[in-house]
């Protein structure tokens, strides 16, 4: 029986792969780098599934070259702003996400940025490669303490949840906005707030939406002039919530304390980017979920959604279960 073809956008974990070469005639990229926009319009010819990273834009003319026996497009990630879910459902095509499985790993990254930015660990470490540690000093350093602080959550999905469970380690008061509106019958000690009081009473402040028209630049120089200047400001979710230029001057000019970002617009930042010369900011190239466990359970679950829809089943994680109506 000849096996449904198949382009795998990139090199993702043995757990998935394996699977997927087990069911699928698979055409593999793998070069370091994404495809080019030329060379992922070839390659999707003809494939009747396409696994996909959030660095492959993936829209109705990526869909239309691949042509009408497209059946599954599955993510390798929880976001898919990168797919246009729309030209998906329009043309009967599930679309596959890997929610879950990353939580915990991209909460606990939070954590780090939060406290390692709160507590200038780069800095420190700086300060000692570079033989400026003479002795113990009663200013030394002085940083930001997570303990009874107030941590203000933009989302409280799944992510944002898993951080506020943490949060009650470190006694913090955590007060959170949901600016997709989401309903929360919550099971974690958080209080709801307008956006404005989450920006002016937090000490931390962790971004945990997904990108949308509306969170594109939520944090513009607007909210900036809003927080303390002793806030920490810190994202994981995607980077064009934050806007970059706002952010720098922010942090350049000391009206906020310290941020940390695993996620820039654009990706990756230049290394000339002006950000980059700045003390008080901490930076990761987008790796929260980047635990060996997280990222070989998101291609297994890659792999599942990629499967589903190949052989005619619901995807175990639809974005668009509309498909099936
Ligand atoms: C996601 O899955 O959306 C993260 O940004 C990468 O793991």
């Amino acid at each position: 029986m000849t096996k449904p073809k198949v382009f795998v956008t990139r090199i993702i974990p043995e757990k998935g792969l394996a699977m997927v070469r087990d069911v699928c005639d698979v055409d593999l990229w793998s070069d370091e780098l994404p495809p080019s926009r030329g060379e992922l319009l070839r390659r999707v010819q003809g494939a009747e599934g396409i696994l996909s990273l959030l660095t492959d834009r993936i829209d109705g003319e990526v869909m239309d070259a691949a042509g009408e026996q497209l059946r599954v497009i599955s993510n390798h990630a929880v976001g898919f702003d990168n797919i246009d879910v729309n030209a998906a459902t329009a043309r009967g095509i599930p679309v596959g996400n890997t929610p879950d499985v990353l939580t915990d790993a991209t909460a606990d990254f939070a954590f780090t940025l939060m406290m390692s930015a709160g507590r200038r660990v780069l800095e420190a470490d700086r300060h000692v490669r570079e033989g400026k540690w003479k002795t113990w000093g009663p200013m030394l350093l002085l940083g930001a303490e997570l303990h009874g602080a107030t941590l203000g959550l933009v989302g409280l999905g799944r992510i944002g949840k898993a951080v506020a469970h943490r949060a009650s380690g470190f006694d913090m008061r955590v007060i959170y906005y949901d600016p997709n509106e989401i309903n929360h019958d919550t099971d974690v000690n958080a209080s709801p707030v307008d956006f404005e009081t989450l920006l002016k009473e937090s000490d931390f402040i962790s971004l945990h939406t997904p990108l949308t028209p509306d969170t594109h630049h939520l944090i513009d120089a607007e909210a900036l002039s809003l927080m303390k200047a002793n806030a920490v400001l810190v994202n994981t979710s995607r980077g064009p919530v934050v806007d970059m230029d706002a952010l720098y001057e922010a942090l350049r000019d000391h009206k906020i304390f310290a941020a940390g970002l695993d996620v820039t617009d654009p990706e990756p930042l230049p290394v000339d980017h002006p950000l980059l010369s700045l003390d008080n900011l901490i930076i990761a190239p987008h790796m929260a979920s980047a635990s060996g466990a997280a990222r070989g359970n998101m291609a297994w679950m890659a792999a599942n959604n990629l499967i589903a829809g190949l052989k005619g089943n619901p995807l175990p994680n639809c974005v668009n279960p509309q498909v099936y109506k």
